[in-house]
């Protein structure tokens, strides 16, 4: 318990505030990719996928990321005139394309509570990459307005989505969103979103032990053969509000283990380079993959740590840079775009921020752990996934 509201207090002492220094403005470009290159960090590690919160407020208060305790009405969300509006995401979204980047994902909080999100969707399929394609421009949502609004996000030029779903028992996914939220109306979602064309659709579900893994093989008969590739996510430390514990992980190779009881699984080859998920495919009689029956995947962060390729950067509602989902703070771009900056020295303020980046936090998870100090790090709600 003691331990309990030592994290509580950092929760509300608010790492949104103290940014990290910017790099010096300097007119020599640093980092900046070759032609034909790539930007590159202290690891060798590319800058690929940019995620952007749009928002942090949701309307679920899913335990394991904005638990009610801590985000009930005193909780101090940003206000308005805070948040960065289209223009400014969009004016750094350029630079992060010039400097690689070639995968956009909007989240949030539920980045579907954010006004007219469909016109921040049109300036951003309008980019191109270096390379000259259209981005690949998805979302991540908990599907709770995704029936009424999958039209107008496709209209827009939205790629495709990926829907959060803990479970298909309507009793258990009341009981992991925490608001009573039917699970009729995500798996609506789901089916607006299938029809609308913004596929491949991924189902991410975190999986807590005791919680809802029973809703494992549930979820996989589901979804098998249903053109959606399903996730399972392994819950994660990530903030510090959830009370995080490693006996609540059910560790991916259980989860693929009891899925092979029932349905054989193959292992694919990654899709892409720097990929989260592990693929497994199911398995026809003769145990080759059919890819009538589909995939599933499995994001173990906590087990199998991904540090290793990671070539995401984040962008908080706010304007704050953020590049591991663990970081205590992030570097202030909201005041490079408010104050006197060019876009060229935005984009030497990026690359020098990408070149000069180490963090690994998953890899070294467990020594961190054992010094016994806990480490402030940002909600994940106010980051997003
Ligand atoms: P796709 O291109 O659709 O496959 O996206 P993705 O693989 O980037 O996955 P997505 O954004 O759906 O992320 C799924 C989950 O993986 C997130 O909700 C997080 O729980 C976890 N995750 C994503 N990126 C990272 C990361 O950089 N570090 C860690 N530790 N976890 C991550
Ligand atoms: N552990 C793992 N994934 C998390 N998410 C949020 N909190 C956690 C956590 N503690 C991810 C889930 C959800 C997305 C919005 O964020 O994948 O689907
Ligand atoms: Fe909301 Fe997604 Fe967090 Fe659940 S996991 S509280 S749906 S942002
Ligand atoms: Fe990347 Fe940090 Fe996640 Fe490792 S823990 S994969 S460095 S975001």
């Amino acid at each position: 318990m003691a331990e309990r509201s030592i994290y509580r207090t950092f929760a509300l002492a608010d790492q949104r505030t103290s940014a990290l220094e910017l790099p010096p403005h300097s007119t020599t470009p640093v980092g900046t990719p070759t032609p034909g290159g790539q930007l590159v960090d202290t690891r060798g590690r590319n800058l690929r996928d940019l995620r952007i919160s749009v928002t942090d407020r949701c309307n679920f208060r899913c335990s394991y990321c904005m638990p009610k305790e801590v985000f009930n009405q005193d909780y101090p969300y940003l206000p308005h005139a805070a948040l960065l509006s289209f223009e400014e995401i969009t004016r750094l979204a350029q630079q992060f394309v010039q400097l690689g980047v070639q995968k956009i994902r909007l989240t949030g909080g539920e980045p579907l509570l954010r006004k007219n999100l469909e016109a921040l969707i049109a300036q951003l399929a309008a980019m191109r990459t270096l390379q000259g394609e259209p981005l690949d421009l998805t979302l991540t949502t908990n599907g709770s307005l995704l029936a009424r609004k999958a039209k107008a996000l496709k209209a827009a030029g939205l790629g495709r989505v990926t829907v959060s779903l803990d479970g298909l028992s309507d009793a258990v996914f009341r009981r992991m969103n925490d608001v009573d939220f039917p699970v009729a109306d995500v798996l609506a979602g789901l089916d607006a979103a299938h029809a609308a064309g913004l596929g491949p659709i991924k189902v991410n579900m975190v999986v807590k032990r005791g919680t809802n893994d029973h809703e494992i093989l549930p979820m996989a008969r589901h979804f098998r053969g249903s053109g959606m590739v399903l996730r399972f996510i392994e819950y994660m430390d990530v903030g510090t509000s959830n009370g995080w514990r490693l006996d609540d992980v059910m560790p991916s190779r259980d989860v693929i283990a009891l899925i092979q009881r029932d349905m054989p699984l193959v292992p694919l080859e990654p899709s892409a380079p720097g990929e989260t998920a592990q693929r497994w495919g199911y398995a026809d009689a003769n145990g080759a993959y059919d890819p009538a029956a589909g995939e599933v995947g499995v994001i173990s962060s906590v087990t199998q740590a991904f540090c290793g390729d990671c070539n995401r950067a984040r962008l908080s509602t706010e304007g704050q840079l953020y590049l591991c989902l663990f970081a205590a703070r992030g570097y202030d771009l909201k005041a490079l775009l408010r104050g006197s900056a060019s876009d060229a020295d935005i984009g030497n303020a990026l690359a020098a921020i990408w070149s000069g980046r180490s963090d690994r936090y998953s890899e070294l998870r467990a020594t961190l752990a054992s010094s016994g100090t806990p480490t402030p790090r940002v909600e994940m709600s106010y980051i997003g996934g």
